[in-house]
Order: C-alpha cells, then sequence, then structure tokens
C-alpha cells in the first residue's frame, strides 16, 4: 500500500488529485454556500429593516389578539431598555443583538470546517488536495491574523449562554396572549415555533466543544468528578450531532423570525390552539 508524506501533501501530491474523484463531493459545499448566503442575506435585510420585530405591532393595525412574539433577532430586547434605540444609536437593535449569535456560529467548530471548505477550498473536501497549496509558502493556520479570532469562541460561548436564556423567557410570553380582555394565556402555531427555535438553539449550544471542554475539561481524573462524568457524556452523545443541531437551529431561528414578522404586519394571524 502507498504511503503518503506530509510533503507530498504540501506538494501538491495527494492520493487523490482534484476531480478525480467520482462521487457527488461537491453537493455538500455548494449546499454550505447556498445556505449560508440565503441566511446572512435574509439576516442583514431583518436587521436593516428594523421593523415589525414585535407582534404587538399588529394590534395598530387593527387586530383584536395577538401573542406575545418577539422575533429572536432582535432578543435580548435592548430596543425595551433603552427606549429610542434606533435614534439614540442610530442603528438598529438588531444589529446590535447579531453580533453575540454571529460571533458564535462563525468561530464554531463544525461552522469553521463547512466555510473553509465551501469557500476558500481548504480542501474543498476530503482527499482532495487544497488548490494552489504548492505556492504557499508558509501555513499559519488560525495563529495569525485574522484567524486567529477562531480561538476566542469560548468567550463567545459565556455570550450566547445569555442569549439561549432570553430565548426561554421570550417562549413564556409566546404562552400568552394581548388583546381587548387584556393579557392571559393561549397557546398558538407561534407558541410552538418559539418552542422549536429555544429547544433546537439549546441543542446546538450544549453540544458545543468548548461547552463539552467547560464541562469535562481542567481535571487530571474526570471519574473523580462523577457528577461532571455523568454530565459529560450527555454533552458527547449531543456533541456527535452537532453539525445537524447547527443547520437545523439555523433554519429555526430564521423561521421564528420570519412568522413574527408575518404576524406583526398584519399578513397573516396567528392560529390559537389552546
Ligand atoms: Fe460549534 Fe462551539 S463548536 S458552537
Amino acid at each position: 500500500m502507498a504511503s503518503y508524506s506530509a510533503r507530498d501533501v504540501h506538494e501538491d501530491r495527494a492520493p487523490v488529485g482534484m476531480g478525480s474523484r467520482t462521487d457527488r463531493w461537491w453537493i455538500e459545499p455548494v449546499l454550505v454556500i447556498l445556505t449560508l448566503v440565503s441566511f446572512s442575506a435574509y439576516a442583514m435585510w431583518r436587521a436593516f429593516e428594523g421593523n415589525y420585530y414585535d407582534s404587538l405591532q399588529a394590534l395598530e393595525r387593527g387586530a383584536r389578539e395577538v401573542p406575545l412574539l418577539l422575533s429572536p433577532f432582535y432578543s435580548p430586547p435592548f430596543h425595551e431598555w433603552f427606549p429610542g434605540f434606533k435614534e439614540r444609536f442610530a442603528i438598529s437593535p438588531a444589529l446590535f443583538v447579531l453580533v453575540f449569535p454571529l460571533s458564535f456560529r462563525a468561530t464554531c467548530y463544525y461552522c469553521r470546517r463547512s466555510y473553509y471548505r465551501a469557500f476558500f477550498w481548504d480542501p474543498p473536501a476530503c482527499g482532495l488536495p487544497e488548490p494552489g497549496m504548492a505556492k504557499r509558502k508558509r501555513y499559519t493556520g488560525e495563529s495569525a491574523w485574522p484567524f486567529v479570532l477562531q480561538n476566542l469562541h469560548r468567550y463567545a460561548l459565556y455570550f450566547i449562554l445569555i442569549v439561549v436564556a432570553f430565548h426561554y423567557k421570550h417562549l413564556y410570553d409566546a404562552c400568552f396572549v394581548m388583546g381587548d380582555a387584556g393579557r392571559h394565556f393561549g397557546i398558538g402555531l407561534g407558541t410552538m415555533i418559539m418552542g422549536l427555535d429555544a429547544v433546537l438553539l439549546s441543542l446546538y449550544v450544549f453540544s458545543c466543544h468548548s461547552w463539552r471542554h467547560l464541562i469535562g475539561g481542567g481535571l487530571n481524573l474526570l471519574s473523580s468528578a462523577p457528577i461532571r462524568l455523568r454530565l459529560w457524556r450527555i454533552v458527547s452523545a449531543l456533541n456527535a450531532r452537532h453539525g445537524l443541531y447547527f443547520w437545523l437551529s439555523l433554519i429555526t431561528v430564521g423561521l421564528a423570525d420570519l412568522y413574527v414578522r408575518l404576524v406583526a404586519s398584519g399578513i397573516i394571524a396567528d392560529p390559537r390552539i389552546i
């Protein structure tokens, strides 16, 4: 069996040459590009729109009763803490909020793997060499600017834990409706969507590699801390599906925002279940 050294790979002599793989390896990078570009374009449009993020707006448009829904793009609710946020800070509150999930997702180990492959072809897929690799003078990986910033992922995790807590607060609020009779209990499709968003975001965050390290790291003997060992096993099981939770939570957060926008703008009424 032939063996290949690191030098072979560096000099573009990888075992499988570009284009010689006969399977459809390009499907994954194409899907990654389409999904990330579409989501980013939608998120930017919504952030700059700065409107229709609170379902109570539907009351001003003639609705008799609405569920209490807040778009996840506007949570934590800086616009409530600083009334007149847009005028005071001259930016949409969503742009302030999106810094946290954006830095968390952009530095996510799984996400890095996906966009390094799809956008930088670094490499485009397993068993394929990186184009132009032979001309590279030196490889600095994530130890030089700007990719050294990827190492801040664990700090982005601390902020996203606060964001997760707010998603549950908004899920609680979504269990109530506001109308002619004041605020009272009521569950609708919006509550379900907000619940799905909170659960999938939690699965994504609590399957994070940095979270796993926080739970089980820093010990010479993990079995000496039985509770941490048990938690670490749970997080490790979640971690095996981290990539899946990344995509599902990304799609659901966009869906939750879209749903709130449709209700807040009066395009649809939230169907009540209870
Ligand atoms: Fe993906 Fe931490 S590794 S969120």
